[in-house]
């Protein structure tokens, strides 16, 4: 191993066993010579830097029933493994919320597991979509609003041996269908608990999950490999995750673009976390398109507070001028130009981009994993291209999506469209009530360092909150009237 990979290593490992300056890493990485941060455009120096960005294509998408497809998310069984009903009911007892007014077994779950059949006929429960895809905010449950709140800074693994302890006390042994029924979820959580564990709260590992699940999967028959079939990447890199109610102006998923072909084909992902083989894929591959029309059927929620409309038609005319070439336009002359924007003009933290768009053993594996096996099979296949750059979101219900970024990392809209203001250690509560409809977003108190998981720490690999400097040529009166205009979204 020579000097630089020595040194590369050491600096990796650092970073994974505590805390790692970004500047660190991207030294090591050789990174910093390359890429020079977007400078704010100021006064002085009124050349425009070129933007650099592509059109995203649209591509041809599968055709489906929204209200099965709601019907199936909430209660059917894309999920094929879990823990037995009975066991989980014994363990974290019978809720009594009922969010969705699901009926019969699911009525006493929680909104984000379903009840269902595991491939050996077990009533088990599982994760849903709704794990990450829902969330209450100001004390009303949206669905496909991004869970803001997730934990993941811990190894979802621990608790393994105790479940697995008791699992064996209630149904005798290993070979029990019961056991079995939960066989293939225990191993996913072993697998993906030590490897997907972010480093503050409220941001989403789920770009790392996929991976893992690869690794250890079939790329043809999908069947589970115990041996990773590939080195799997000590980091975990953050992601936010975006509202469903967006998906139907976009032409690629994910904050990276990288999937642009069929969208219900990715949705098979999360079930390679429970399934046996691709028996079970093509079973719910028949029932993706209700998925997506689902997903496709919902609306922004409106902003709850007062607007002051004035300002708002004030802030209109701004972000046409500022904003629109990238993120569209709204209300009744609507459009979206589905832009992805090259790293070196939008200047977010690069990390997620670069995972996916430089070559290296885990994204190669994983590129060719998925374009030249079953997910790429088939009338309907998957194509991931992991071009770099981030996807000029649309903004529809902006308000409600606090933190922003495509990896959480501001708080609030006041501090997006102010670049200096943002600031580089914050907390929260947690609470989705703790809302600030003065700075759009989630009220936060500035810290001096990261002491804890609540705090959100912008110097760590992947965490960084910069660019994306568009708001800061406008003068606070005019950032004042942008804010309110996004509340109208
Ligand atoms: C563990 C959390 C988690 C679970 C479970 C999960 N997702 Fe996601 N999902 C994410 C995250 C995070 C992203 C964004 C990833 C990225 O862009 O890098 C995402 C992206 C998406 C997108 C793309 C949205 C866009 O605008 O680009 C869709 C659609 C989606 N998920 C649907 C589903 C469906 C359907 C299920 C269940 C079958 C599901 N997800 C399960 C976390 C999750
Ligand atoms: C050159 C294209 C471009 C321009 C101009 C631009 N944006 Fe963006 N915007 C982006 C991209 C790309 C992202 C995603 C960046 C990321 O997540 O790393 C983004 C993200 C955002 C987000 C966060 C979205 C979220 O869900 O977290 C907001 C809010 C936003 N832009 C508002 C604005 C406003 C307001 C203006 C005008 C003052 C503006 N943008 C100008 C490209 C642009």
């Amino acid at each position: 191993m020579g000097k630089r990979a020595t040194h590369l290593l050491m600096v990796v490992l650092l970073c994974i066993s505590t805390s790692c300056s970004k500047n660190e890493f991207e030294e090591a990485l050789g990174a910093s010579s390359g890429q020079t941060p977007n400078t704010p455009e100021t006064p002085e120096n009124p050349e425009q830097p070129e933007i650099k960005s592509s059109p995203i294509a649209a591509s041809a998408q599968r055709v489906g029933n929204a209200q099965a497809g709601y019907e199936y998310l909430t209660t059917g069984n894309y999920m094929a493994s879990g823990v037995p009903f009975q066991a989980f009911l014994l363990g974290f007892g019978e809720s009594t919320t009922n969010v969705l007014q699901r009926e019969g077994d699911n009525a006493k779950l929680p909104y984000d597991y379903n009840a269902v059949l595991a491939e050996n006929g077990v009533k088990v429960v599982g994760p849903n979509c709704m794990q990450c895809h829902a969330s209450t905010l100001n004390g009303e449950f949206i669905m496909g609003l991004g869970s803001h709140n997730g934990d993941f800074t811990f190894d979802r693994s621990l608790n393994s041996p105790i479940l697995e302890a008791a699992l064996l006390n209630l149904y005798g042994s290993t070979d029990s269908p019961e056991y079995q029924a939960y066989a293939q979820f225990g191993k996913s959580i072993k697998a993906i608990g030590p490897n997907t564990i972010t480093k503050s709260r409220g941001v989403n590992p789920a770009d790392k999950i996929t991976k893992v699940l690869v690794a250890h999967r079939d790329k043809d028959d999908l069947s589970w490999v115990d041996d990773p079939k590939v080195t799997i990447d000590p980091y975990t890199i953050p992601t936010d995750v975006p509202a469903w109610w967006l998906l139907k102006k976009k032409n690629a998923m994910f904050y990276h673009g990288l999937n642009r072909k069929d969208f219900g084909k990715a949705f098979i992902g999360s079930s390679l976390l429970t399934m046996s083989d691709k028996v079970k894929a093509e079973e719910v591959d028949l029932r993706v398109n209700d998925i997506l029309a689902y997903i496709y059927s919902l609306e922004a929620p409106e902003y709850p507070y007062e607007i002051d409309q004035g300002l708002a038609d004030t802030g209109k005319v701004l972000f046409e001028n500022n904003c629109s070439s990238c993120h569209g336009t709204y209300g009744s002359n609507e459009s979206y130009p589905n832009l992805l924007v090259a790293l070196e003009s939008i200047g977010t933290d690069p990390a997620l981009s670069n995972d996916y768009s430089q070559a290296s053993e885990m994204n190669d594996y994983f590129l060719d994993w998925f374009n030249t096996g079953w997910f790429a099979q088939g009338d309907a296949p998957i194509a991931l291209k992991g071009e770099g750059g981030y996807v000029a979101p649309p903004l529809d219900g902006i308000w409600a999506t606090a933190p922003y970024l495509h990896n959480a990392s501001v708080p609030t809209l006041a501090d997006v469209l102010d670049s200096k203001n943002r600031p580089t250690y914050w907390s929260r509560t947690f609470d989705d009530a703790d809302y600030d409809s003065t700075k759009v977003g989630w009220n936060y108190k500035v810290e001096s360092s990261q002491t804890n998981k609540n705090t959100y720490n912008t110097t760590l690999v992947g965490y960084g909150n910069e660019g994306h400097t568009f708001g800061d040529v406008l003068s606070d009166t005019e950032r004042k009237a942008v804010l309110e205009y996004l509340k109208t979204l």
